[in-house]
């Protein structure tokens, strides 16, 4: 069991913990992704014991303000009240609309989130942040609202499709490399890392420990960013073709290799960083990043990108100075990180 404080409020991580405990939390109501529910009905009948579920179909089309409209209403139809636990059990999708849910039916309930992905046991469960998306934009309604129980059962897992599993690893690699080096070597050596405890359980405490030290992501937490802005930027001008994983670990390339040409850190650390990379990263689709940039409106996208602007609208990016030693660079125009990313494609592309 291990406690962490997020936004005055204590979640408490558990592995493979006794489920009576969940069984326990009364009264309660749940929140569970459809899929999960198909493929681990028993186990999740003996928790649930008869208790109201709310079934979601858990898409990014569906987290929105009317599915969470009709989760109000299915809260009011039994009578929830805000000594009731929400208890939601599926991946991040599940996690951020539920915990939006609980954080504003009768001003907060109490949460409980029992992940079934991979991103979700290490992140989308952790650190508070819950929300939905608005106008076709991601996350732009949420609000802090941490769980007070997260639970997690690497059992889930196994019916997880290896295509969402990719996800999960490109967070974990960029948390290792905020966290140092002893946690990122822990894989650098296995072909196709298998996911166990240690794996899941040292990253989760990791990322619970940034949000602790920075609930409202006003400073360290912004490291968490690492290969985002890279990664937002190759999906909007691929129209979403690259997965969002795949994409995060192209990112973290990109910022390595913008790290190694401001000279901030060193070809040994770099090419320690790419060969790990390359382990788990396999493109489903061959990256033409030169005809992309070429194509689309790189400058306009970045500057959109609200979270890296600073106040002389120059963009501020997470880079690399050694694995564990990751820091916010100010300064950087739209224009010189294109020109930067080009020539990073013309060298893959030889
Ligand atoms: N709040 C945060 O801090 C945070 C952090 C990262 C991501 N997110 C959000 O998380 C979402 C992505 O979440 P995700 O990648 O965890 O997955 P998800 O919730 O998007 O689910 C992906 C797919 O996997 C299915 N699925 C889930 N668990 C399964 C299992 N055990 N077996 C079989 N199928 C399963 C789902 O039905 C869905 O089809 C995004 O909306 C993103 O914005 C939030």
């Amino acid at each position: 069991m291990y406690q962490s404080k997020t936004v005055n409020k204590s979640t408490t991580l558990k592995i493979s913990g006794d489920l009576k405990e969940i069984k326990d939390l009364y009264p309660a109501i749940f929140i569970i992704d459809e899929q999960v529910y198909r493929y681990h009905s028993h186990f999740i009948d003996q928790l649930v014991a008869n208790r109201p579920v709310y079934i979601l179909e858990a898409s990014e089309k569906n987290k929105t303000l009317q599915e969470l409209h009709k989760i109000m209403d299915f809260f009011i139809c039994h009578q929830v009240n805000r000594s009731y636990w929400i208890i939601a059990i599926g991946g991040g999708i599940t996690s951020d609309i539920s915990g939006f849910a609980a954080s504003i039916y009768k001003r907060g309930c109490r949460l409980c989130f029992i992940p079934t992905t991979f991103l979700g046991m290490i992140d989308a469960a952790l650190g508070g942040k819950t929300g939905i998306n608005f106008n076709n934009l991601k996350n732009m309604i949420g609000s802090f609202y941490p769980a007070e129980i997260v639970l997690i059962r690497k059992e889930f897992l196994t019916t997880l499709p290896a295509c969402e599993l990719i996800n999960g690893w490109a967070e974990w690699i960029k948390i290792a490399l905020i966290v140092g080096p002893e946690l990122f070597n822990s894989i650098s050596t296995e072909k196709i890392p298998v996911i166990n405890e240690q794996i899941i359980l040292s990253a989760a405490k990791a990322k619970l420990k940034i949000c602790s030290d920075d609930p409202y992501d006003q400073g360290i937490r912004r490291l968490l960013n690492l290969g985002h802005t890279f990664a937002h930027l190759l999906e909007t001008l691929s129209d979403n073709e690259i997965r969002h994983g795949e994409a995060v670990l192209f990112g973290i390339r990109c910022a390595a290799y913008l790290s190694s040409e401001l000279g901030y850190l060193q070809q040994s650390e770099l090419d320690r960083i790419i060969s790990s990379l390359s382990e788990i990263h396999l493109l489903s689709k061959e990256l033409d990043l030169i005809s992309l940039l070429t194509a689309g409106n790189p400058a306009e996208i970045l500057l959109q990108d609200k979270k890296i602007i600073s106040d002389d609208n120059k963009l501020n990016l997470v880079l690399i100075k050694a694995i564990g030693n990751v820091f916010i660079a100010p300064g950087f125009t739209p224009e010189f990180i294109i020109d930067r990313l080009a020539n990073f494609a013309d060298k893959l592309s030889r």
